[in-house]
């Protein structure tokens, strides 16, 4: 049934990416523009939401922002509304301040939210929209873990950073006859390994689909010291050996996601070093992964999103997400988009062909 758009409000929860401007930019003109909607940029994700911290977005906010990095609005991976940490003296407490997001939704008179964001973000918007309000999701994410669609956007500026680190590291490898080990990260999947791995010609990439033998990683990599004389691996922060745990870098309550991966490509470069006695050195490409220009492919992907969930808005279709689909942009309930995560397939054709042009997955 299509509604009359008032106040729209727009938020960005999670990890950063590029091409969140891009889509803040694609919902704020044209609400601005074609439905003279007014619209409010809440500020730092449901942090901001459950503190009530926002602002009226003018179209001078939203010009020229298509190729900017990071977020207008700020972002945070820390206030779950349903599970909000509060610090004082005594320490963190954790208490659910939902009522607080209903309240302000309220109190500024949206008539709808579009929430950009990853799994967080989704979760969060579904149980939301169980309590009466009108979200409709927009994917986000490096990881492209995110079910329903078949990619997020952000994944495609984060896969040629990788690439491009990786394109790097084979001179220096090569010229030094070195084993050289980049760790990417991706979170649970290992979408973007498997990508810049074989997009930056790897010669061993290690994902969390696959557990890996260490024996085999060292048996290749000591054969190519004897041949091409030098290896580039890279390895997914959620890869781990068989029978072996993830590494985790950190663990904090306050987060969505308490658990910070990272720590998996020092352990093994080192490993590599002592068993082999090759010379080996490691790269942790971290957050430069989600910094910058968003490629041409999300700067479109993410224009496309943003101009559908607001068309999906003006029809008063919620509690869904944007997705793409093949070449088209449809929606899909959110609950399909958080039942499980997106990982990668060991049997799928990327991993197929990295396997017939002789890359070692360690298995
Ligand atoms: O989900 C995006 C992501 O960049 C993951 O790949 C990574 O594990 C995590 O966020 C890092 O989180 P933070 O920015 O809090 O260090």
């Amino acid at each position: 049934m299509a509604i009359i758009l008032k106040k729209i409000g727009i938020l960005t929860g999670g990890g950063d990416c590029p091409g969140l401007n891009a889509v803040i930019r694609s919902i704020a003109k044209p609400a601005l523009s074609f439905f003279n909607a007014k619209v409010i940029g809440i500020l730092d994700g449901f942090e901001g939401f459950v503190e009530g911290r926002m602002r009226e977005l003018t179209r001078l906010d939203v010009t020229g922002i298509v190729n900017v990095g990071g977020t207008i609005l700020g972002t945070s991976n820390k206030g779950d509304p349903f599970r909000f940490p509060r610090e004082s003296a005594s320490g963190i407490t954790i208490t659910d301040c939902s009522d607080m997001v209903l309240e302000n939704y309220q109190q500024w008179g949206l008539d709808a939210l579009i929430a950009i964001g990853g799994d967080g973000t989704m979760n969060i918007a579904h149980k939301l929209t169980g309590m009466g309000l009108n979200i409709i999701g927009v994917p986000k994410t490096i990881d492209n873990d995110l079910d329903a669609t078949d990619i997020t956007f952000g994944h495609d500026s984060a896969l040629q950073i990788a690439t491009e680190a990786i394109d790097r590291l084979q001179t220096t490898a090569s010229s030094h006859h070195r084993v050289i080990v980049i760790e990417v990260m991706g979170r649970y999947a290992g979408w973007i390994a498997l990508g810049s791995g074989l997009a930056g010609g790897a010669d061993v990439i290690l994902i969390p689909e696959i557990p890996f033998k260490w024996q085999t990683i060292f048996d290749f990599v000591w054969k190519r010291s004897k041949g091409a004389r030098y290896s580039i691996i890279c390895v997914a922060e959620g890869a781990k050996p068989a029978n072996g745990n993830h590494i985790i870098k950190e663990k904090d309550v306050k987060r969505t996601d308490p658990v910070r991966l990272g720590g998996i490509g020092e352990i093994v470069a080192s490993r590599i070093q002592e068993e082999t006695k090759l010379e080996t050195r490691v790269t942790v490409l971290g957050h430069t992964q989600r910094g910058g220009s968003p490629t041409a492919f999300d700067r479109i992907l993410g224009t496309k999103f943003g101009a559908m969930a607001l068309q999906a808005a003006s029809r008063g279709e919620f509690g869904c997400m944007v997705s793409l689909i093949g070449r088209d942009v449809v929606t899909v309930k959110l609950e399909d988009a958080i039942r499980r995560q997106r990982l990668v397939p060991p049997d799928s054709q990327m991993v197929i062909a990295a396997r017939a042009v002789g890359v070692c997955f360690g298995d």
